[in-house]
């Protein structure tokens, strides 16, 4: 039996790109709006005076005061081995790398840690009301294989890979071009385009892959539909360095990748900071997408990501916490690193092009905005309920402001998880702040 669900409440989302087409007509909001879900997905969006008319049988109506219903957030790119590494203190890429981040993934061999590992990072995401990421496993095929059971218990659309990495790294967390080929087949095979699971073939960077290997992850790509390529580009200066002396036959870092098929429409490389106007081009052309990681870039310290110069070269960008180095799983605070990195750079971000990455555009990076990323009809019903009245901070400041953009623009400053009241996935209601 097909359950509906109505929900009447102010209603924000992205209808295009703010770039493109103006704030103004970037977005919609309905203060008196309703939501009808059939399923897991929604069948009306609009103002609540006409959708209460059309209300199938007496459905009864969640009211929602003092908050808004925003589409789930999209996290492109982040790592769930790494929860529980967060705020890991005092390195740069390279060294945090082996002094924090080598350490913790061995524990992943063991599919009882990082199955424990996958439930609490899904439940981080639900509390920051993430519905949808793009996430790195471990080398460890049983990182992955525990990570899909566990989002396909709760039916979110994920997507996951294997991690790639044949040297440069402990012996204990290697592979070779053959077992990361065999690995990610059976991967794919079991799970790609199982219900709303896709695959990703994850070579972690340049640096810790050989030529063989990479050639591996283009093979995988051509034989497999609909395959994403996940992985990190140009995050940090010495990275960049040790990638020029690793492949010195390489223009730069990019062509790395482009030499062995591994730019597509489903590519999204981490950070891109360190680009030359010609990489922004390839990019473009090839329908790649950045994932702009900020709270991680600036824990890092590995610069500031010049947005407006993807975005004007016409680069697809989505929005990242890219936990562990990032430090927090909220999309709204990351949207307010954003900002920031944003105003270091002497440029406004405005809070319709923030949340426009949080969500549809992070949905277009992914290709899924026929699927999610806003609120129209047709799409899946994922998404999620914010408290205006959160915070004693909150509760007085947001009464101040004159516009949903300056409303946004408070929440993205000032929110984080304690602002998500519930979040609703395919059409159920699987996380509720207020019941523990
Ligand atoms: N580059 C290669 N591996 C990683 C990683 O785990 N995190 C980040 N931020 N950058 C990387
Ligand atoms: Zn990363």
């Amino acid at each position: 039996m097909t359950t509906y669900r109505a929900w009447r409440a102010p209603l924000l989302h992205c209808i295009a790109d703010p770039d493109h087409v103006g704030i103004e007509q970037s977005y919609q909001y309905i203060e008196d709006g309703l939501l009808i879900t059939c399923g897991d997905r929604i069948q009306f969006c609009g103002k609540a005076e006409d959708g209460l008319k059309n209300l199938p049988n007496n459905l009864s109506v969640t009211q929602v005061e003092n908050g808004l219903l925003i589409p789930g957030l999209i996290d492109t790119h982040v790592h769930y081995p790494q929860t529980d590494m967060i705020a890991s203190y005092g390195e740069q890429l390279l060294d945090w790398l082996e002094r924090y981040t080598f350490p913790e993934e061995t524990q992943f061999a063991d599919a009882n840690h990082a199955g424990d590992v996958a439930e609490r990072f899904l439940n981080e995401l639900l509390r920051n009301g993430t519905t949808t990421a793009l996430v790195f496993g471990t080398v460890h095929k049983t990182s992955v294989e525990v990570f899909f059971d566990a989002a396909a218990k709760r039916r979110l659309r994920m997507i996951c890979g294997k991690v790639l990495m044949d040297r440069n790294a402990p012996d204990t967390l290697l592979d070779t071009p053959e077992s990361a080929y065999s690995d990610s087949k059976a991967l794919i095979e079991r799970w790609h385009g199982q219900d709303r699971l896709h695959y990703a073939v994850t070579p972690r960077f340049a640096p810790t892959s050989t030529d063989e290997q990479l050639a591996v992850a283009g093979r995988l790509l051509a034989e497999y539909e609909g395959l994403y390529l996940h992985t990190h580009l140009a995050e940090n200066h010495k990275e960049c360095e040790w990638v020029q002396s690793l492949f010195p036959e390489s223009q730069d870092y990019l062509d790395v990748y482009d030499r062995h098929h591994l730019l597509s429409e489903r590519s999204v490389f981490a950070h891109g900071i360190h680009l030359s106007d010609d990489a922004h081009q390839r990019l473009h052309h090839s329908g790649s997408a950045i994932a702009f990681c900020p709270s991680s870039n600036l824990f890092l310290g590995s610069g500031l990501f010049p947005l407006s110069s993807a975005c004007q070269h016409g680069v697809n960008v989505g929005l990242g916490t890219d936990v562990g180095a990032g430090t927090s799983f909220s999309l709204l605070s990351t949207m307010g690193d954003a900002y920031k990195t944003q105003q270091l750079q002497g440029q406004s971000l405005h809070p319709m092009k923030a949340f426009y990455l949080a969500t549809l555009g992070g949905a277009k990076a992914l290709r899924l905005e026929d699927k999610i990323g806003n609120l129209a009809i047709g799409s899946e019903a994922d998404f999620v309920i914010l408290d205006y009245q959160a915070t004693p901070l909150l509760k007085q400041r947001l009464p101040r402001c004159q516009s949903i953009e300056e409303i946004l623009f408070t929440l993205m400053i000032l929110g984080d998880d304690r602002v998500i009241k519930a979040t609703i996935v395919a059409g159920e209601p699987i996380y509720q702040r207020d019941k523990i």
